[in-house]
This record gives structure tokens, sequence and C-alpha cells, in this order.
């Protein structure tokens, strides 16, 4: 093939590839224990209930099921996630929700319409390393805040937003079950995040896909029902707890966010899959939603215990991680100066693998931590 010299945007030469791309490559290929991606147990998918919901909608609604329709979404779906969300506190209708390829185009439409070049976006530190690919393409900069057992450090937000020279354009969290630390944002901090976005004007995106996927203890309300509900995006999806092959998420803001996010997406795919979309909500209108979360968080929850326990009885004592209640990861810190890509070439020939924690730093640091995910690997 002939050579040519691809002159490519500014934005495309920001995109590197993903480090968890090239491990699920990896493992097409070898027999590996994968504890790397965030991907569901394959086992654990509902396909008889998806099964009859296929056939079902082909059987009754076929041709407008296969059809092309609207971008917002199919709105017997949209009612069912307004109506839903609010268990978590959030108030919304279906003029609220916009449907999404997954919540990672949620991520994308939101970065597409408040981002310019050179804007900042503050994140948590580490955070969702979809979101940091996002946030290249539209050239942001990251103001990335550390986190502890409670989730993002609010007094170091509270500075940061004081002493910040330019107004970010978003705040972005994972106040459940965080990927990739499995950490919780406590009620405290919830209440003082509302404030201070209150306060500064500072539009929160809230990316949520495991806040279902809970164990242990009482699940704690949105960022979308304080007082800063009016200026927070929340991002769902069913890729955890349904299926990620439906591709199937939603975005619930204001309407006039909607709308702008909607003539967004409609320059990039015209609307989520008709098709999908029938499918999932003739699976949650015959009632199987509440009854599958429930089993998967049964079985989660034993993989959990299995990997903590593993983790408590052979991991040398100056190790420490944490022990999330929910979500499917936990986070390891080794001693400063014990490097985790190091480490995980040593796994990859015993044939294990894992994430190297430096992949969700904005700045490149954390090489000393990694992401272990529990979801799909037998308790064996
Ligand atoms: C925090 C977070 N956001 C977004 C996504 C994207 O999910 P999807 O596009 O499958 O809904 C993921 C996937 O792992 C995630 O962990």
């Amino acid at each position: 093939m002939n050579e040519h010299n691809w002159i490519f945007s500014k934005a495309a030469n920001r995109m590197g590839s993903s480090i968890i791309r090239e491990i699920l490559k990896m493992l097409e290929t070898k027999e590996i224990i994968s504890l790397g991606g965030a991907v569901p147990d394959p086992k654990l998918f509902p396909l008889k209930e998806i099964s009859e919901a296929t056939h079902n909608v082909l059987k009754n609604n076929g041709a407008e099921a296969l059809q092309y329709s609207s971008t917002q979404g199919y709105l017997p779906l949209r009612k069912f996630i307004a109506k839903r969300a609010q268990k978590q506190g959030i108030k919304a209708t279906a003029e609220n929700v916009l449907i999404t390829n997954g919540s990672q185009q949620g991520l994308d439409l939101v970065c597409k319409i408040f981002i310019n070049p050179g804007d900042t976006v503050v994140t948590e530190q580490p955070t969702y390393l979809g979101f940091i690919q996002s946030v290249n393409t539209y050239q942001a900069k990251f103001l990335s805040l550390p986190i502890d057992e409670d989730g993002l450090q609010v007094d170091l937000l509270e500075n940061a937003l004081k002493n910040h020279h330019e107004k970010p354009v978003l705040l972005y969290l994972l106040p459940n079950f965080q990927n990739p630390s499995g950490v919780t944002l406590s009620l405290a901090r919830r209440k003082e995040i509302a404030r201070l976005a209150q306060k500064h004007q500072i539009p929160i995106l809230e990316d949520d896909p495991y806040s279902e996927l809970h164990y242990y203890g009482t699940p704690l309300p949105s960022l979308k029902s304080f007082k800063c509900a009016d200026i927070t995006i929340t991002l769902g999806t069913i890729s955890k707890t349904i299926t990620p092959g439906h591709r199937l998420g939603w975005v619930i803001a204001d309407t006039e966010v909607i709308k702008k996010l909607a003539l967004a997406k409609q320059a990039t795919d015209l609307h989520t899959s008709t098709f999908a979309q029938w499918v999932i909500y003739e699976f949650c209108r015959q009632g199987h939603m509440d009854k599958h979360i429930k089993y998967l968080c049964a079985e989660y929850a034993k993989k959990r215990n299995a990997m903590l326990s593993a983790m408590e009885k052979y991991f040398p004592a100056d190790i420490k991680w944490t022990k999330p209640t929910g979500g499917l990861f936990v986070w390891v810190s080794l001693p400063v100066g014990l490097y985790s890509t190091k480490i995980l070439k040593d796994c990859i020939e015993n044939k294990v693998a894992f994430v190297p924690g430096s992949a969700f730093y904005t700045d490149g640091s954390g090489n000393n931590t990694l992401r272990l995910s529990f979801s799909n690997v037998s308790i064996e």
C-alpha cells in the first residue's frame, strides 16, 4: 500500500490508544484470567428474557421497531427512565431524558456542547478513562483533585474554585462505586459539592453506571436531588445491569440541555437503535429489571467477597486496597517505588491481567496503583 502523509486535525492527534482496549484485544488471543476490563459476566445476562422481549417486539411491532425514529428516543422508554430516577431522588419527566448509545456517548455529547478548546474541566483523580479520552478530543485542560475513602476531597475543591483564575466548564463526578476506585461519595460531601456547584454555577456531570449494583448499606441520593439539581446532568446506562451489547444509555438534564444534546447527537448518529430501545423497553415493561438486578447483586457480591478475602489472605502487609460495597472494582495502592506496569508484565507471564492505575490519572501519575475488576472472573 502507498504511504500517505495524512494531516489529521489537532483533536485527532490528541487521541491516544486506550490501555483498556489494548488489554481487551490481548485477551482475545491469550488464555488469561482478566481482572482488567469493566466487563459484566456474560453468564449472568438475562438471555431468556431478552430473547422473549425480542420475539414479542418483532411479532407485535416489528415494522415500527425496525424503522428510523426520533433523536431524543422512544417515548415509553424515556417515561420509564424518568420514573425510575425518582428512586434516586431525581425529579424528571420524559422531556428531561435523551436516549444515547451507552453512557459513553453521553459523555462525548456533553463535552461537545460545553467545551471550547483550552477550557478547564474538574475531575476526581483517579477518574474514568473513557472521560479522559472524551475531554482530550475536545482539547480541554484538567483540574484533577484527589479522592479519599469518602470520594472527592471537598475542601480541595473549594480552594481550587476560589483560586483558579478561569471558571471550569464542568465538574465531572462518579459518586457511586467509582470507576476505577470503587469509592462512594459520602452524603455530607454530596451536600457540600451541591452547595459549591450552585454557588459557582458550575454544571455537574454525574456519571452513574454502578449505583444499582449495591451489595451492602443504603444507596445514597443522586447529586441531581440536591440544591444543584438544575445544573446537574446525570448519565445512566443498562451496560452493567442488563447488557452492554445493546448500547443503551441516557442523559437526564434540564430541557434546554437535552435539546442541545439532541442536536449534537443528530449530527453524530441520528438516533440510538430503535430496535434496541423497543426490546429493552419490553424487557422493563415485563417487570424483569428489578428481579434481574437483585440476582446480579447477589452474584457480584459473592465475587467481591471472594476477591477481598483472597487479598486479605495473600497480599503483603504493605499493600492497601479499597473495600467497595458495590460496583465492580477494587483499587490497590502499592508502596511507593513499586510500579504496577512492571507487576503487570510479571502477571501476564503468569496469565493474569489487570489495569495499571496510571491509565486513570490525567497527568500520568499513579504508577503505584492498579485496578482489579471481579465481575468477569469465576470465584475459583
Ligand atoms: C464510569 C463509566 N462511565 C461510562 C462508561 C461507558 O459505559 P457504556 O457506554 O457501556 O454505557 C463506563 C463503562 O465501563 C464507565 O465505567
